[in-house]
């Protein structure tokens, strides 16, 4: 039975969301599912070694790396600028490294593995455990990419006993190379991995080049509370927002600005990579889409003069047991609304201007909002506006769903939010 169908019709959206968390365990497997979808609904895949052909009133979407995503649809006549949503499409987690057998005396095989991310360990211990990435495999002359996912536990992170640990619930300080390998096997059978993988992608040992995978929560969403009020699953920052702005722009219908949704990778280490928002994806896609439609150069800089940019990444939630870390005046709830996040360092974007147009626009829709600033003496994460407004300068606002337990392998947000941000998407892409 999937989620869908054990939920309630309240939160039609936030079921939708889990549904699509559970096939999406890196994001190279939801930038998949949300290619196949944009092609059904008759999106076509720009590549970006080739010539483009953009039309006015067609919709298209372009992959970098297969884990980053832009999507955009084209007004029938003369745009003002750009309405863009921007969230990211990784999380944190446990990547698997190269020659990964560990053989532990010979009685178990465990996989050496790093951290990708700013991970919460403690939670990752004592739960099943997946294995999904993209395998790179030679055929004939060619290289392939492969998407694989073992779609069933076949991996465990054991916690210690706590005979053997008795300060355990006092010291947590988890070491990535001590504490976190995850048993896969008992025996020590070399290659035994590999082979799995080979499986997997279909493909012999001299066909596998190289991999890039990551070990993932073998666990399904769940929606709860007495009132269904809540949802705790994997990856929902950021997938929360990168799934409700995939909605709204499917649901999106240009007028008077063209909506388009980018979505990064690698936001979780740092977004200086050729797909993260430090990149000049975004950008290069704004030139060209000028190009393919005859702008010259002062209708192109008057048009992203004219542009607006949501960059949208989840936000902490008042936490009920320690609500001395949050700020004291602004403390952002689950279900409480859309977030509009401050940082007078600008490590969010969000300015008087920029909040204020939002909220016109919240008030215009009857969009529920708060507000986030960080408690001043604890600093907050990082995020994509500020770095992605390096790359493209257009007024930018950031916001996000208040959740908990944020980078743990099961979070935690309002089943009422999910609803809230894909309102605020649709009716801003739709402008
Ligand atoms: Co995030």
């Amino acid at each position: 039975m999937t989620t869908l169908q054990c939920m309630t019709e309240r939160y039609t959206t936030t079921a939708e969301l889990c549904d699509f968390i559970e096939k999406s365990p890196t994001q190279f497997h939801a930038v998949e599912n949300m290619k196949n979808e944009l092609i059904q609904n008759g999106f076509k895949e720009l590549d970006e070694r080739k010539h483009w052909i953009i039309e006015r009133g067609g919709s298209y979407f372009i992959i970098r790396n297969s884990s980053a995503l832009i999507a955009f649809r084209v007004p029938p006549a003369d745009f003002a600028g750009y309405s863009i949503v921007s969230a990211h499409t990784d999380s944190p987690a446990f990547k698997i490294k190269t020659e990964p057998e560990i053989s532990d005396a010979g009685l178990y095989t465990t996989l050496n593995t790093e951290v990708y991310g700013g991970l919460l360990m403690a939670p990752w211990f004592d739960r099943p455990l997946s294995i999904a990435g993209r395998v790179y495999v030679r055929t004939g002359n060619k290289i392939e990419e492969r998407l694989i996912d073992f779609s069933r536990p076949v991996a465990l992170i054991p916690n210690l006993a706590i005979h053997m640990n008795r300060k355990v619930n006092e010291e947590n300080g988890y070491r990535a190379q001590k504490d976190m390998l995850p048993l896969i096997a008992e025996g020590f059978d070399k290659g035994q991995f590999g082979k799995a993988i080979q499986q997997l992608a279909r493909c012999t040992e001299r066909e596998l080049l190289e991999y890039e995978l990551f070990l993932y929560p073998y666990t399904k969403a769940s929606i709860w509370g007495l009132g269904n009020e809540f949802f705790s699953a994997p990856r929902i920052d950021d997938l929360m927002c990168a799934y409700t702005a995939f909605r709204a722009l499917l649901a999106a219908e240009s007028k008077d600005y063209m909506p388009l949704i980018t979505l990064f990778d690698n936001e979780e280490t740092g977004s200086g990579t050729k797909q993260g928002a430090l990149s000049d994806f975004l950008p290069t896609v704004i030139e060209r889409i000028a190009f393919s439609l005859s702008f010259n150069a002062e209708e192109k800089a008057m048009k992203n003069a004219s542009s607006f940019m949501i960059s949208a990444d989840n936000c902490h939630a008042m936490h009920p047991n320690y609500m001395e870390k949050c700020d004291p005046t602004n403390r952002a709830r689950m279900n409480g609304g859309v977030c509009i996040k401050f940082s007078a360092a600008q490590k969010y974007t969000t300015d008087a201007e920029s909040a204020s147009y939002l909220r016109a626009l919240m008030d215009e829709h009857e969009i529920a909002y708060q507000y986030f600033v960080n408690h001043s003496d604890i600093p907050g994460g990082s995020t994509l506006g500020n770095l992605s407004a390096q790359k493209l300068s257009i007024p930018t606002v950031d916001i996000g769903a208040a959740q908990l337990a944020m980078h743990s392998p099961y979070e935690t947000a309002g089943a009422r939010d999910t609803e809230t941000l894909s309102k605020l998407f649709t009716c801003f892409l739709r402008r």
